[in-house]
């Protein structure tokens, strides 16, 4: 079996949940703490092994290419003023030369397009796809306990998660063949089922492990729910195949921050998990929900 060592992370949304920041700031550079949403998802696609990263962009997401290219003045200042810890947290930041490929998404047509047009820089492999406004906080990191599952199983691999019934609606939802525990086989996947139509209340989070096969039928791929083409049709396509298709319970905790309360959510945490912020930012939070309570 093939090693997982490519990955796509499309950034070509127009992050319409986030206007007006987003009319000049990409979604995937705005930061929680102090890092880029798209610094998470590097991270977690190198502690898995990822050794070539895929940028789906667009118009308006120059700040983000610029992102990934090296910074030698500000090393250099750094290195001149003796700030070795500020200087080493920049460093690892750096990509090897080489490492990073872009393509461009002419228009925002969906997940599945954005994946499709990344399809000749992966070739006949498979490829780990990550979604940077689904960070995933984890003591093993999400996508490397995927791969570690994936060494077992091949074939294609989407992470999981229970959502409560009302909440189906905005998700992928699986319809469970098999339940393993941390794995389900798949017999069916549902886009955005309508409310009580929902076959699980397991969703497909913003991880996945393709064949390349998922690549070729998006090709075929008609325009699917909401007037976009769809990566879960493409991957249903495969279930019932040699390749097939698994759900992974990934053990952490995912934030949305696609939107603004997942986002606001995901501060907190992130703040919260701090050494250097902790004291200060938990003393705030008792102090201003003791004033609301007060007020009430
Ligand atoms: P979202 O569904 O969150 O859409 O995309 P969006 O456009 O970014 O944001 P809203 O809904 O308008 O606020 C999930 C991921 O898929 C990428 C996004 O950049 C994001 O990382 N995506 C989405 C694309 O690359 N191309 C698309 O056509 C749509």
């Amino acid at each position: 079996m093939k090693k997982v060592t490519k990955a796509i992370f499309p950034v070509a949304g127009l992050g319409t949940r986030f206007l007006p920041a987003t009319k000049s700031v990409p979604k995937e550079i705005m930061t929680l703490v102090d890092r880029p949403l798209i610094q998470y998802a590097i991270d977690e696609a190198r502690a898995a092994g990822i050794k070539e990263f895929i940028f789906v962009t667009s118009r308006g997401k120059g700040a983000l290419e610029d992102y990934f290219d090296h910074a030698p003045q500000l090393e250099a200042e750094l290195e001149a003023k003796g700030k070795a810890q500020l200087l080493d947290v920049l460093r690892d930041t750096n990509m090897d030369s080489g490492a990073v490929a872009y393509v461009r998404q002419h228009k925002a047509m969906g997940l599945g397009h954005a994946v499709w047009c990344a399809r000749r820089l992966v070739g006949d492999e498979p490829v780990a796809v990550l979604l940077p406004d689904d960070v995933i906080a984890a003591e093993t990191p999400c996508l490397k306990q995927m791969v570690e599952a994936y060494q077992e199983t091949g074939g294609n691999m989407v992470a999981a998660m229970e959502v409560p019934a009302d909440k189906t609606s905005s998700y992928g939802i699986l319809d469970v063949k098999e339940d393993m525990g941390h794995m389900v086989s798949v017999k069916g996947m549902v886009e955005k089922p309508e409310a009580g139509a929902a076959p699980s209340n397991l969703a497909v989070i913003g991880r996945y492990i393709l064949s390349p096969q998922v690549l070729d039928n998006l090709n075929a791929t008609q325009v699917g729910a909401g007037g976009e083409i769809q990566l879960t049709d493409a991957i249903a396509k495969e279930i019932g195949t040699e390749g097939n298709v698994y759900g992974y319970r990934f053990r952490g905790q995912r934030f949305d921050c696609g939107s603004k309360a997942g986002f606001l959510q995901a501060t907190v945490s992130f703040g919260l998990a701090r050494d250097e912020l902790k004291d200060e930012f938990s003393q705030f939070l008792t102090d201003i929900s003791n004033i609301n309570r007060a007020a009430e």
